[in-house]
């Protein structure tokens, strides 16, 4: 066990140094100025990502001694081949390592929750670059599906009718309106409305232009608790949907509960969440490693933010189908279609409708 503590060390060492260097853009820097052939020398990577060479100097000596940069006798430094792609595109786990720092921002205060006299949990203001970093994550993971893959497994000619126009569908905890905007700018003939509690994210969501730099016309966001809609809504949308929304909230029951009153009759409710069985076991042989890192991120972050009150339900991200599924029920919504969206890593859709 202490060679495994020591080595969980270096890959939490590396993990930050990583984060640091996508931040300073310094893998794209190396990527751009040296290669096998042509290394450099870390002054030159300094001074062209405008950093100081001392410690971009000790950042490479980091990142050579854990094998991700490559190095020579003379202290030059380059990215192998075989690395480029992994180090300088946008991707899945480069993000991880980045996304780290940010919901290990209250660790502090983290710390105090597990305490029986401690806080319930963490408001999402406690992670100050969260809205930044889900926009980021959501749109390298969700942008080239959304369209293709998910609006057709939603089924049931919602397809037809976004396309034909003069349908209304809401956006449950939209954060900064990634997945609204690009419906509206998809689907020009249909209304969407976009609905979050933090005021920091819909601040940014409001700001969203068409792609062509023009302004929406079929697109608008609303700061509200999911627990308590307008009460305007009723009967009102075709289509709701809540992306990765449900199990951060506190009564994720109240807010199906305003779903199902707010969707029409015969409308239907498109949720998108992490997937898991509602047991450790079991998902620690389905998803293998990356069962720690789905309840690493449910307890640094999600669990904390859906604790923080003395009613809550403290789901966390990991609440899984068989206590999803007894919420919606329980919420009104009674036959739930459980659809696998392989196209999203270790996420799943539950479809309903009124
Ligand atoms: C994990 S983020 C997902 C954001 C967005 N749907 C996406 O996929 O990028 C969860 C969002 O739910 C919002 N949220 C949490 N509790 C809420 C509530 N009670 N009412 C409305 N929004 C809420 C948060 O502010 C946050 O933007």
């Amino acid at each position: 066990m202490q060679d495994r503590l020591t080595d969980l060390a270096i890959g939490n060492v590396l993990s930050n140094a990583i984060n640091i260097g996508n931040r300073l853009n310094f893998f794209k820097v190396i990527a751009e100025i040296s290669n096998a052939e042509c290394p450099v020398l870390p002054e030159k990577i300094a001074e062209k990502a405008g950093c100081k060479e001392r410690y971009v100097r000790e950042w490479c000596n980091t990142l050579a001694c854990g094998r991700i940069l490559e190095v020579n006798e003379k202290e030059e430094f380059w990215i192998a081949n075989e690395n480029l792609e992994a180090l300088t595109t946008e991707n899945f786990p480069l993000m991880f390592n980045s996304m780290l720092s940010t919901v290990l921002k209250p660790i502090d205060t983290l710390i105090e929750c597990f305490k029986k006299e401690g806080p319930y949990g963490l408001d999402y203001s406690a992670y100050s670059d969260f809205e930044e970093m889900q926009q980021k994550f959501t749109k390298i993971v969700h942008e080239k599906h959304i369209i293709p893959d998910l609006v057709p497994a939603i089924g049931n000619g919602i397809k037809e009718k976004l396309e034909a126009g003069g349908i209304r569908v809401l956006d449950v905890g939209c954060g900064g309106g990634f997945h609204s905007g690009l419906l509206a700018e998809h689907y020009p003939k249909s209304q969407f409305v976009g609905l979050d509690i933090t005021e920091k994210a819909i601040k940014a969501a409001r700001l969203k232009k068409k792609s062509d730099g023009t302004d929406f016309e079929n697109l608008e966001f609303v700061v509200a608790d999911a627990a308590i809609m307008p009460s305007s809504w009723t009967d009102s949308f075709d289509l709701v949907i809540l992306f990765g929304s449900c199990h951060d909230q506190m009564r994720p029951d109240l807010c199906l509960l305003e779903v199902h009153r707010v969707v029409k009759p015969d409308g239907l409710v498109a949720v998108t969440d992490v997937d898991g069985s509602s047991n450790v076991f079991t998902d620690r042989e389905t998803y293998g490693k990356m069962a720690a890192m789905k309840y690493g991120g449910s307890m640094l972050h999600c669990l904390p933010v859906g604790s923080n009150r003395p009613d809550a339900l403290c789901c966390g991200s990991m609440w899984g189908r068989k206590r999803a599924v007894e919420i919606m029920n329980k919420c009104g919504f009674d036959n739930i279609d459980i659809i696998p969206t392989d196209y999203f890593p270790g996420t799943v859709l539950y479809l309903m409708k009124k």
